[in-house]
């Protein structure tokens, strides 16, 4: 069987070339579009990754190209047009989850590096600058963290940091009892948006949270809270929540996901003019701090992801249940 993967990294080469022992792989670094589909042709099966665009145009040359299966190696799916898919009799699989903790974990990384400046107190130090102005943080401890989306990724933050002594709300279109045994209360969101100290955004980007945070939301939080978002950047409207720090209602914001994402990350542009307005905005803020969408970025993650990957391909060639199936 042979396997296109598209937006190829060295990591997800090594990682494949470590795992696999019977398919036929090939490298594209180019993202994968309508434009590059045709590279397919000939393969049966696609790998792709988060800002790899498979919509409509997208999956009717892959059908034509001859491929069956869409193998995305990540869990959101926001990025493929199901339906298209499903009218080719394209069959769509995830990595559901390889790694919760990672992304829990880089969600706290962010509050305490946005808090406590560390990012900053390096760079000071290594400067011989040993002075603490403005480098005051908050205690963690005893605040109130509001949650939107208690899946796998939301519970598992939930369950971290709470070792901080927070109180946690939260918000989700499904209440999780084993959270409620745990001291969460479930809130609307308003409520949620209303009390929150600090915001983590862990639902998926759909229709129903696309812009979740969007200036009307803003409008409604405490005065210098702290958000954070590891999960789509489209859950945030970039415009709003730039006005929302210039009015300094937002106190913090984290980011690990941008809505024009695609065009930036996870290349090299050090050498590159920018051309995207936003970022660079946010960038000037000295209370933002973004990341480019490497919360998922561990070794375990990634040995997950490449088995999981591996195990999807090798259940719809055998014809097997396909458990990781996305409709
Ligand atoms: P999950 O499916 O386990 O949990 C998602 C939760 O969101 C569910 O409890 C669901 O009921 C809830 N939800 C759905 N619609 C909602 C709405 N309208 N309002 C509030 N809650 C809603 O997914 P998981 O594994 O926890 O991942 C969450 C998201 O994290 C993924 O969709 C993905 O976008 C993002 N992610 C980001 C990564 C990164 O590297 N930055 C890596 C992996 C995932």
């Amino acid at each position: 069987m042979k396997i296109a993967v598209f937006s190829t990294k060295s990591y997800d080469q090594e990682y494949f070339e470590k795992y696999n022992t019977e398919y036929d792989f090939s490298f594209f670094e180019t993202s994968l579009d309508a434009s590059t589909a045709s590279l397919a042709n000939g393969f049966q099966v696609v790998c792709v990754f988060v800002n790899d665009t498979v919509d409509k145009e997208t999956i009717e040359i892959l059908s034509e190209s001859g491929v069956e299966l869409i193998a995305l190696r990540c869990a959101g799916y926001n990025n493929v047009n199901l339906e298209a898919a499903t009218q080719h009799n394209i069959k769509v699989v995830r990595v559901p989850a390889y790694s919760p903790e990672a992304v829990a974990e880089h969600a706290i990384a962010l509050i305490l590096t946005l808090n406590r400046k560390t990012h900053k107190a390096y760079n000071r130090v290594r400067e011989g600058n040993f002075s603490l102005k403005n480098l005051i943080g908050f205690n963690i401890h005893g605040k109130k963290v509001g949650v939107i989306g208690t899946g796998q990724i939301g519970a598992t933050f939930i369950q971290t940091i709470k070792g901080f002594g927070c109180d946690i709300i939260a918000f989700d279109i499904h209440e999780n009892q084993e959270l409620i045994d745990l001291g969460v209360q479930y809130l609307p969101l308003e409520d949620v948006f209303a009390q929150a100290d600090i915001l983590s955004l862990h639902c998926p980007l759909n229709q129903h949270t696309k812009h979740i945070i969007n200036k009307e939301a803003i409008s409604k939080m405490k005065k210098g809270v702290m958000i954070i978002n590891t999960s789509r950047g489209a859950l945030i409207n970039t415009a709003d929540i730039i006005d929302g720090l210039i009015s300094e209602k937002v106190g913090y914001l984290g980011i690990d996901v941008y809505e024009q994402e695609e065009n930036l990350f996870f290349q090299d542009l050090s050498e590159s003019i920018i051309q995207d307005e936003y970022i660079l905005r946010l960038m000037s803020f000295p209370n933002v701090l973004i990341t480019s969408h490497q919360a998922y970025f561990t070794k375990e993650a990634m040995r997950e992801i490449t088995l999981t990957t591996l195990e999807n391909i090798n259940a719809f060639q055998q014809h097997l249940e396909l458990k990781n199936e996305v409709k």
